[in-house]
């Protein structure tokens, strides 16, 4: 077979129906590598599930159809990390139709879709992700998108922004911002203004209301929990939960786990969230009381080292052990894996470890997030609260990034109340506003 027909052979191969470009520019000119997904071949599937996140998304199609006309991206190229399963992929093409070139990877080994990826980049994204990356791996993938030479991020966890400061400083200069998705992210940025490092602006789309208050805690509520039951295929109802942290993300799943019919126990470092959740009617005690007891736990701190050698001893036999921060560190794998005699996969997502008094301890998901790596995450009604907000949080990036400083900044109260808004609006929820005589008597002192 001669080279050309080599290629074409390759291109038919593995781009059967002319899906993928096959050679990409960035915005200024310069050649970098394609897409790289685990099988091109799967895009129609992966489409397919697209379009069902976007018939749930109705606030960012709105956005998107806006985008459309307007263009405020337009030629802008747009890094993105982000767990990139159907609604992330709604929030890429949303950039595309608005002009951006997107490049993007995954956030999280387990939370890469395949299929998703594959129809991404067939849309003409620049895609470089696939399910079971290696943490190599992901560390070649961010700089990839990096070599895109983007002016704006799109981050969770707050890694392309790192990867931007430690390794790629050279596009500083050129860069408008970026816009962060979880907690865990927004206190890397923090602290990096903190430390005197941080070099453009940066919005917390997280601490957005339209963001915590129903995508971190229902939508992480009730994801965690499917995450738990389809992985073990388990009754919640009668089972004592150990939900560790009682932020946003913790108070969701123990509502919801309550639901189910579980006593729930919180652990908690706070004095005041403790409070609250003896007053949501659970009990509060330490870890170490906790181990004793659980019969399944849930991290949720955003914290490490949560549930450590110190802990396993304690736990009972046949006790589930799952994560939802976002980091894979709340739960020690490493000790857990040298403390334990056997380890073998009992079922897809749980690895069960045989201590060697005999006890058996199952891992899901392998510490890693269980919503995202054990079912499809978020449902997308509330990812679309959330990525509304990272669309027209970008969008004021771009026509505002000149005139703010190298902080962090919380979500222009505009735009959140506007994506509440609009979200009622798509849902034919009206609501009531105040009248004049209103306005000014909570306006007075008298
Ligand atoms: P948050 O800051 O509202 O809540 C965390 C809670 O954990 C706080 O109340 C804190 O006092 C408590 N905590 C911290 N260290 C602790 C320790 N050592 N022991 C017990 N409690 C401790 O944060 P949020 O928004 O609830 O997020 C928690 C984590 O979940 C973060 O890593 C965040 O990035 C992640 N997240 C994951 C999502 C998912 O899809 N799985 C969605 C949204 C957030």
């Amino acid at each position: 077979m001669s080279a050309t027909s080599n290629a074409e052979y390759n291109a038919k191969r593995f781009n059967p129906h002319g899906l993928i470009p096959q050679t990409n520019l960035t915005a200024y000119g310069r050649r970098v590598r394609t897409s790289k997904v685990k099988d091109p071949m799967l895009a129609p599937q992966g489409q397919v599930k697209i379009e069902w996140a976007r018939a749930h998304m109705s606030v960012l199609e709105k956005i998107r159809t806006r985008f459309q006309k307007e263009q405020p991206f337009r030629g802008l190229s747009l890094g993105m990390c982000i767990h990139l399963e159907m609604k992330t992929a709604v929030l890429g093409e949303t950039f595309q139709a608005g002009g951006a070139k997107v490049a993007i990877t995954g956030s999280n080994p387990l939370s890469t879709q395949d299929d998703v990826a594959a129809a991404l980049a067939a849309s003409g994204a620049t895609v470089y992700a696939w399910h079971g990356v290696t943490s190599t791996e992901h560390q070649e993938n961010l700089l990839r998108v990096l070599d895109h030479e983007p002016r704006l991020l799109i981050d969770d966890g707050a890694e392309l922004s790192v990867a931007v400061h430690t390794q790629r400083r050279g596009l500083l200069a050129e860069m408008v911002g970026a816009c962060e998705e979880t907690t865990t992210g927004v206190h890397r940025y923090r602290a990096m203004e903190k430390d005197g490092l941080l070099k453009y602006p940066v919005i917390a789309v997280n601490d957005a209301r339209t963001k915590f208050l129903f995508d971190s805690q229902h939508g992480t509520g009730q994801s965690a929990l499917e995450g738990v039951m389809r992985s073990t295929n388990m009754l919640i109802a009668g089972k004592t939960v150990v939900i560790a942290g009682f932020g946003w993300v913790g108070r969701g799943i123990a509502l919801r786990a309550k639901g189910l019919g579980a006593k729930v126990v919180v652990t908690e470092v706070d004095p005041i969230r403790a409070v609250e959740a003896v007053m949501e009617g659970y009990t509060v005690m330490p870890m170490k009381e906790a181990a004793k007891v659980g019969d399944m736990f849930i991290t949720a701190t955003g914290c490490n080292r949560i549930i450590t050698e110190e802990h396993f001893p304690d736990l009972k036999d046949g006790v589930i052990l799952a994560n939802s921060g976002h980091f894979d560190v709340e739960i020690d794998v490493k000790a857990l894996r040298a403390q334990a005699a056997a380890v073998r996969t009992a079922r897809p997502n749980v690895e069960e470890f045989r201590m060697k008094d005999g006890r058996r301890i199952y891992l899901l998901a392998e510490g890693r997030l269980v919503n995202l790596a054990a079912a499809d995450g978020h449902p997308a009604e509330v990812m679309d609260m959330s990525f509304a907000n990272q669309a027209l949080s970008a969008e004021y990036l771009v026509k505002n990034h000149e005139k703010l400083e190298a902080k962090v900044y919380t979500v222009p109260p505009d735009i959140d109340r506007s994506v509440a808004k609009l979200w009622l609006e798509s849902h034919e929820t009206k609501f009531d506003t105040l009248n004049e005589e209103q306005i000014r008597y909570l306006a007075s002192w008298q």
